[in-house]
């Protein structure tokens, strides 16, 4: 046996985590401050997480959506920042049609396309699409207007695996230590469409779409157009530096911010069924498809819906 006189650690940098986050009680508020609570009228909703994600019952999305209807999906939506609806089995067109009462449907050339221009089918098998989806993330922030939401069906589904994770960035804004938010409240970050894709497509080929979509800056904090809620948004994905940062202190704020979406607490994870949606808003959330399946096929139709600029 070995005695170690020396101890390895000192009191003082034992109470400070190792990866400088922060454990035990989280704030865990699901709703906006001051927001009022109603009871849903038109359908069942069953939580799944405690800030978000929630399963909504009772309802056939490939009929009509009432402006009523709409409305309290809506609502919803700003609620639980994640909506499932179990087998759903949906044409494209209806997917469309579904999406498109949230506003006009985004077309996306670094993804392969489905049925149409403006649906984007995940099928590894067949080789078209970037395999890198396992990674937390919100979709398109390199755009100036990044997606509002997308609407996901799945199609195929392997016999164990392939679920997918989400993940609150209200919760992990509301959870910032105080001198962490004073230096992010009013930072602004560079998003660029080369970490994303840069493995999938390789420089030659990407170099075209980065002409297409020139680096953006967004808010490090943006704040929820319709909720006023802010929530923290930089992603590991797209988000290459914080502006008029150095490097190196840059890196090391954006690796901690990016890692506040991997805590559990935040997250909620849906195990898949055929016909299954997701209807997610991206301008809240992160999200992480699970890569567990190979060599099975999961094969996924998403929309996106157009979104506007993060102030
Ligand atoms: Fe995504």
């Amino acid at each position: 046996m070995t005695v170690v006189d020396t101890p390895s650690t000192t009191l003082r940098e034992a109470t400070i985590p190792p990866d400088g986050m922060y454990e035990g009680p989280r704030v865990l508020r699901r709703l906006p401050e001051g927001w009022e609570e109603r009871p849903y009228e038109r359908f069942e909703i069953v939580p799944l997480g405690r800030v978000i994600g929630a399963e909504i019952r009772g309802l056939d999305l490939s009929r009509p959506l009432e402006p009523a209807l709409r409305e309290e999906l809506n609502r919803a939506l700003l609620e639980w920042k994640v909506l499932f609806f179990r087998g759903q089995h949906l044409t494209s067109e209806q997917q469309r049609g579904f999406a498109r009462h949230w506003g006009e449907l985004e077309t996306n050339p670094l993804l392969a396309a489905g049925s149409s221009e403006d649906v984007v089918r995940f099928d590894k098998a067949s080789g078209a699409t970037p395999t890198f989806e396992n990674v937390w993330h919100t979709d398109v922030t390199f755009r100036t207007r990044p997606a509002l939401g997308a609407v996901l069906q799945l199609r195929e589904v392997p016999p164990v695996g392939g679920d997918t994770m989400w993940a609150d960035m209200a919760a992990a804004y509301d959870n910032l230590p105080a001198e962490v938010r004073e230096r992010v409240d009013d930072a602004t970050a560079v998003h660029d469409v080369i970490p994303g894709f840069i493995r999938f497509y390789g420089p030659e080929r990407l170099a075209p779409f980065q002409e297409m979509f020139p680096p953006v800056e967004h808010p490090v904090v943006r704040t929820h157009p319709e909720t006023g809620r802010r929530m923290l948004f930089v992603n590991t994905s797209f988000t290459t530096r914080i502006a008029g940062m150095e490097r190196e202190e840059s890196d090391r704020l954006l690796s901690y911010l990016c890692r506040q979406a991997h805590v559990p607490e935040y997250q909620v994870r849906f195990h898949w069924q055929p016909g299954d949606i997701a209807f997610w808003d991206n301008r809240a959330t992160q999200h992480y498809a699970v890569n567990d399946y190979a060599p099975h096929r999961r094969v996924a139709e998403r929309v996106a819906i157009e979104g506007d600029r993060p102030f």
